[in-house]
């Protein structure tokens, strides 16, 4: 189980993240859902270690080093993280050796997944933006990760992508693979998880089981919350 403890994070100066205690079990599906600027991001990149926090305690699961914990780490986050003059083939064999050893049939593999391998010579910088979405999504699950953190993996994506990465995670929930999935289809990531984290002004404020028939009592609560907070 992955552990965020008491965790406070400041960015020039703004408390960004307070309090944030979290527990995310190995295979847990989690929707982080809420509003603009609520801290889903920076919530994050403090699990992927892209940002530190200014305190508070991240346990890893098994007690795995920072390095250990990335290597079972995928992420895919609006920054792409892609080279934009190389092909699509040579960014996943790029990042598939900073992980280990070159494997041209699970590259392959991948880009058949994403509906890329017909483009896989091509340049990034002349891919569209949903394109290098679903590249960027390939990057992330190229090594079998164990924990996913998706931030707005939809963005960008055509209802026919959506619907492929849809499938892609509900087969990923099947096998064991656990994510933390931020959407602004609320509904949707409702769908897609075991259990939803709802934050405000950098707060973790209500939590609930992705149940059948919670949804809209759970979203109407937390609008509740969220008013009540504001007034
Ligand atoms: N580099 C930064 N410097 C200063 N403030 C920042 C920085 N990054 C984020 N913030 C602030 O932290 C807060 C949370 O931002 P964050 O990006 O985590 O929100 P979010 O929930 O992901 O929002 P969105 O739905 O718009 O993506 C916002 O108030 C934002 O202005
Ligand atoms: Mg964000």
């Amino acid at each position: 189980m992955m552990e965020l403890q008491n965790i406070n994070l400041f960015m020039n100066d703004k408390n960004v993240l307070h309090s944030i205690n979290l527990q995310w079990r190995k295979g847990e599906s989690i929707a982080l859902i809420g509003a603009n600027g609520a801290g889903k991001s920076s919530l994050l990149k403090v699990l992927g270690t892209l940002v530190k926090p200014n305190s508070g305690k991240l346990k890893y699961p098994s007690d795995l080093s920072v390095k250990e914990w990335k290597k079972l780490l995928g992420i895919v986050f609006p920054e792409t993280f892609l080279y934009h003059s190389l092909t699509a083939y040579e960014n996943l064999r790029f990042y598939q050796k900073l992980y280990g050893k070159i494997n041209k049939d699970r590259i392959d593999e991948v880009l058949k997944q994403v509906k890329l391998f017909h483009v896989k010579q091509e340049i990034v910088d002349t891919y569209s933006k949903g394109m290098k979405q679903r590249l960027s999504i390939a990057r992330a699950l190229l090594h079998n990760p164990t924990y996913l953190l998706l931030d707005e993996p939809f963005d960008g994506l055509d209802s026919e992508s959506k619907e492929i990465l849809k499938n892609m995670l509900l087969q990923m929930r099947q096998k064991g693979t656990g994510y933390i999935l931020v959407s602004h289809d609320s509904e949707q990531a409702w769908e897609l998880c075991d259990r939803a984290v709802l934050m405000h002004e950098g707060r973790i404020i209500a939590e609930g089981k992705c149940t059948n028939q919670g949804y809209f009592p759970f979203i109407k609560r937390y609008r509740e919350i969220v008013k009540e907070k504001s007034s």
